[in-house]
This record gives C-alpha cells, structure tokens and sequence, in this order.
C-alpha cells in the first residue's frame, strides 16, 4: 500500500524549503502516474480541515484498466464534490489536463444553473442512483450535453469518497433526437398536405358523382309504377345506399380537410368528431367543453382537432374503453385538451413519443403537432386503469383567459 501526506513542520531555511517543495512537487506527480496506471490505493486532498486520506482497498488493477479503456467518462467524488479519480475519457470531455482535473471541484465543469440541480438529486438519489442530463462546461469555454448515472458508493469501495458517477456524451443522441422531430415535422406537413389533396378529390369528384346516380336512380324509381313491384323496391332501395354512401364519402373528406373548423368553430368540430366516434364504436363519449370567448389560431385549432382524432383513433384500435372524456379547457395562458378513457393503459416507456417509439406513428405525431404551435403533450397511462393525453397549448398575448 502506497500513501502521501503532508506534513506541519516549523519554518525551514529557503534553501530546505526549496528542495522540500520540489521533494512533494515529485511526489505528486508519481501519485498522479500510479494513481492513473492503478498502481496506488491512496490519494490525499487538502481539505478545509487539513489534508485528508482516501484509501482504495483491494483496487483491482483490470477494473482500472476497463474504466481507463471506457467511452464514457468516469469520476468518484468526496461528498464535498472534490474529484479523487477522473478517467482520461472525463479529461477529454471537459477538454482538460487529468492532472487539472483531479483533486479540483467537479462544480466548475456545471453551468450554474445545473449546480442546484445536481445538489438536490445527489440528496435524492440515497443508496439507490439516479440520471440527470446537463451540459457539461469545457475548459475551452464549449458545453458538451452529458448524462450523468450517479451512484453513491460503498465504503468498501473507496473509503470516503462516496460519490461515483458515469458520464455519457449526449451530442450524438441528441443530433439524432432533433433530425427525428424534424423528420416528423415533414411526415405530418405531408400527411396534412396529402389529407386536403385528397379531401378534395372526394368532394368534388366522387361526392358529384354519387350526387349525380342519387338523382338518376331518384329518377328511376319514380318511373317505375307500382305494377313493377319488386324492380321498383329495388330502386327505392338502391337510392337509400347511394344517400349513405355519398354522406360517409363526405364525413371522411370532412374529416381529412376540416375546413369546417372555420365556419362552425372548434367546439362544433370536436363535439361533432366525438358523436360521430360514439355512434360508430358504441364507447360513451363525455364532452365537457367550455365555449371559447374567441376562435384560436388557425394552426392551434388544426392541432387540437388532429389530436383528437388521434387518441380517439388509439382508443378504438388498441384502449377496449367503455368510455371517453373529453374535455376542454382555459388554463390561465394555456388552451388544454384533455383526452381521458378507461381502457387496458400502456406503459409510455415503451412507447416514448418523440424518441424511440415503436413502430406507430400516432403519439408522435401528436406530440409533434402540439410542439408545432409552441405547446407539450403528456401521457399518463397505467395498464388496466386507462390513458390520459394532456395537450397545452399557449395562447396568443392578447386572448382573453379564464379558469
Ligand atoms: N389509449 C390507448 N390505450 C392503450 N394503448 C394505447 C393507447 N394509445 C396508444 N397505445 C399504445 O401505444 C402504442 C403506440 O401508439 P401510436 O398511436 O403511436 O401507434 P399505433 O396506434 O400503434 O400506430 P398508428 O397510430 O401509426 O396507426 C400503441 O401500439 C398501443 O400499444
Ligand atoms: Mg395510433
């Protein structure tokens, strides 16, 4: 076992001084080489209460060797936030000599506003860890997004350093994480592009069309006598499925190109899509909708109506709901839609809107939608006691809000 201390000695000539000061200068540096290829099993940090011994018992030299090899950064901290072991991995994030490192304060790698964050999840993360995402501050004055796993250790491990921490570089990921809300952004510019080219067609084609065999079999059936009987029935009856094809044709253009969201409102339009869900998939639907003092901007309301239809989408496909809430709210400078069922639930975790969602396109979308228009989406979902999608939307500065 290898140690360094400092020792209290009375006032030696310059010259003793001189050699004593170069004699620890030396010393410091083999610590820090031994410390760094494993060899040593304790460091000492001058403290405020005079220097201070941390003892490394049984280091194993592979564990240095793995921790030295690692692509994340890796520290062990006093409680006091002194750094007793950097790997070089951590040196060439913060962009600084290891020597630099090592026996400073981990504070000055934090911009100031994630220091308060730190110190209350470290209060928090007890015996069993916990992850916080910051940026870390580098010595040439660049901020490189981090994840840091903490970990309070044993005293068996390192005897007073109670703090272990792992640090992941986030600038790949969070590359990633933008090209895929941008990406989505695309998909649901193109997917609302596509949904009025289509609207369209169907409106003033199909919809014409059918208009136009409505009137002729309409025409038919009138030219036939009752002495026809059963061709004159058929006639009759032909024109009551031409009447329900030609208004299904125009709900789903409807509901493609909600261009009635301008002529009937909003509250119109998301009563109208919760009837026609209720009539159609037997679930109870429970609007409870305030009238709005005045209409929302164009995009807001096109996303709140996206978004239901949405979730009303994911509780027919996969929620076996009894029933829906939905409910519509002033909060203070916010619009909140509120879509509530009482279905199976899901984990969110396994479906992360916006991250690493799989395969469905539809809780992205809704959260790219409501992030659009400046807003945020929450899920709250539990299995066997239903799903709750919360969409916050702000408000232009001069609307009128209540509560
Ligand atoms: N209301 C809900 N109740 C139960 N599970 C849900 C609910 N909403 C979403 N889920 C779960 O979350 C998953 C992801 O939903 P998402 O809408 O993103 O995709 P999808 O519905 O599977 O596909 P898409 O929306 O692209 O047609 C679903 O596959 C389902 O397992
Ligand atoms: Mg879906």
């Amino acid at each position: 076992m290898k140690t360094t201390h400092y020792k209290r000695t009375s006032r030696p000539a310059p010259s003793r001084e001189l050699a004593k000061l170069r004699a620890r200068l030396a010393e410091a540096d083999e610590t820090l080489r031994a410390i760094r290829s494993g060899e040593v099993d304790s460091v000492v940090v001058a403290g405020k209460q005079g220097p201070q011994v941390f003892t490394l018992e049984g280091a194993e030299h592979a564990y240095r060797v793995l921790i030295e090899s690692m692509n994340e950064g890796a520290l062990t901290l006093t409680t006091d936030k002194t750094i007793l072991y950097a790997n070089q991995c951590f040196a060439r994030m913060v962009k600084c000599p290891l020597e630099q490192v090592m026996g400073s304060s981990f504070r000055r790698f934090l911009p100031v506003e994630d220091r308060a964050a730190l110190r209350s999840l470290l209060k928090r993360a007890g015996k069993s860890g916990s992850k916080i995402q910051v940026l870390l501050n580098a010595g040439d004055g660049s901020h490189t997004p981090v994840q840091i796993s903490i970990r309070p250790l044993t005293k068996n491990g390192f005897n007073g350093a109670t703090i272990g921490m792992v640090l992941a570089d986030m600038t790949e990921a969070r590359r990633n994480e933008e090209m895929l809300r941008a990406l989505t952004h695309r998909v649901v510019q193109l997917q609302e592009a596509e949904r009025g080219r289509v609207a369209l067609e169907l409106h003033d084609n199909i919809t014409q069309l059918l208009c136009a065999i409505l009137f002729r079999s309409q025409a038919l059936a009138d030219k036939l006598s009752a002495r026809d009987g059963p061709a004159k029935k058929e006639a009759a009856k032909l024109r009551e499925l031409l009447g329900e094809a030609a208004e299904e044709v125009e709900r789903i253009s409807r509901n493609l190109r909600p261009s009635v969201l301008e002529a009937l409102g909003l509250v119109a339009v998301l009563r109208a899509a919760g009837t026609e869900f209720a009539d159609r998939t037997g679930v109870a639907v429970k609007l409870a909708c305030v009238q709005l003092p005045a209409p929302l901007p164009a995009g807001t309301e096109l996303a709140l109506y996206r978004i239901l239809q949405e979730a009303l989408k994911n509780v027919e496909k996969h929620a076996r709901a009894r029933h829906v809430t939905v409910c519509l709210r002033l909060r203070g400078a916010f619009v909140q839609l509120a879509i509530h069922d009482d279905g199976i639930g899901f984990d969110p975790d396994h479906h992360p809107a916006g991250r690493k969602g799989k395969g469905g396109l539809g809780l992205l979308s809704m959260r790219e939608r409501a992030s659009y228009v400046g807003g945020t989406l929450k899920i709250k979902s539990v299995r066997r006691a239903g799903t709750k999608i919360e969409v916050r939307i702000p408000l232009p500065p001069n609307a009128t809000t209540a509560d």
